[in-house]
């Protein structure tokens, strides 16, 4: 998806950086969203107005190639918890060895390791310095079905999700979410008053600002899981604080 398919009939999703005065594609309506290209400007999910910061990073063939080796055979779902102070290297043994006591052979998929372990420290770091030292959980999933249909709100601080492969998070713009049918779970096509809904792209990091975030009840990101095709898998990488 390009940065045009986020534009909606009221203007384009933020981009940029709130401290940054030479990146004025700030528009007036979708003020909860931004789109950056740098991991440097994702620290903007602590601005009160923001639920939703988009790093859009374009796909990598290594990591592609690597996690194109998963299969539908043996789905994935492991999870560990990381520690603020663990270093990137100390990151990717942990989950290394998550990928091990799952039975997968990790010693093919280096590249991937590499780039989660890179999320999860500057997960870390940023969540020092947003809340404080904090416990972070890291969960490694493959999905052959849809896991979350229904759009809705986590109970986290803040989560970080990325797609490496098959349909990435949809997602609401807070101007577009019926909070009252959100909150008395009515159907999706309530809760998304005939919007459209947005989609990250594989590779894309999504920081959602959930409802236990300070401040923030009330006005978690509005998300969901998309539906995986038919013998399709999805590969997903979670952080959550
Ligand atoms: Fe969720």
């Amino acid at each position: 998806m390009a940065l045009n398919d986020l534009v909606t009939p009221h203007g384009a999703v933020a981009s940029g950086s709130f401290g940054d005065s030479a990146a004025p594609r700030r528009l007036p309506t979708l003020t909860s969203v931004i789109l950056v290209d740098d991991a440097q400007q994702l620290h903007n999910i602590g601005h009160p107005r923001v639920s939703l910061v988009l790093w859009r990073r374009r796909a990598d063939p290594k990591i592609a190639r690597e996690v194109a080796g998963l299969t539908t055979k043996r789905l994935l779902n492991g999870r560990i918890a990381l520690s603020a102070a663990e270093t990137q290297a100390q990151c990717m043994a942990r989950l290394q060895g998550l990928l091990q006591e799952s039975g997968i052979e990790s010693a093919g998929f280096g590249w991937w390791l590499a780039d989660m372990a890179m999320l999860a420290e500057r997960f870390a770091d940023l969540v020092t310095r947003t809340l404080g030292p904090s416990p972070i959980t890291a969960r490694v999933e493959t999905l052959d079905d849809v896991a979350c249909p229904r759009f809705h709100v986590d109970r986290t601080r803040l989560r970080l999700l990325c797609t490496y492969r098959g349909p990435a998070t949809e997602w609401l713009p807070d101007e577009e979410v019926d909070r009252v049918a959100l909150e008395g779970r009515q159907p999706n096509d309530q809760i998304q008053r005939g919007a459209q809904p947005r989609a990250l792209e594989p590779f894309w990091v999504g920081l959602f600002k959930g409802e236990c975030f300070p401040g923030n009840a009330g006005r978690g990101q509005v998300h969901r899981s998309p539906a995986v095709p038919p013998d399709g898998l999805r590969v997903l990488f979670c952080l959550d604080a």
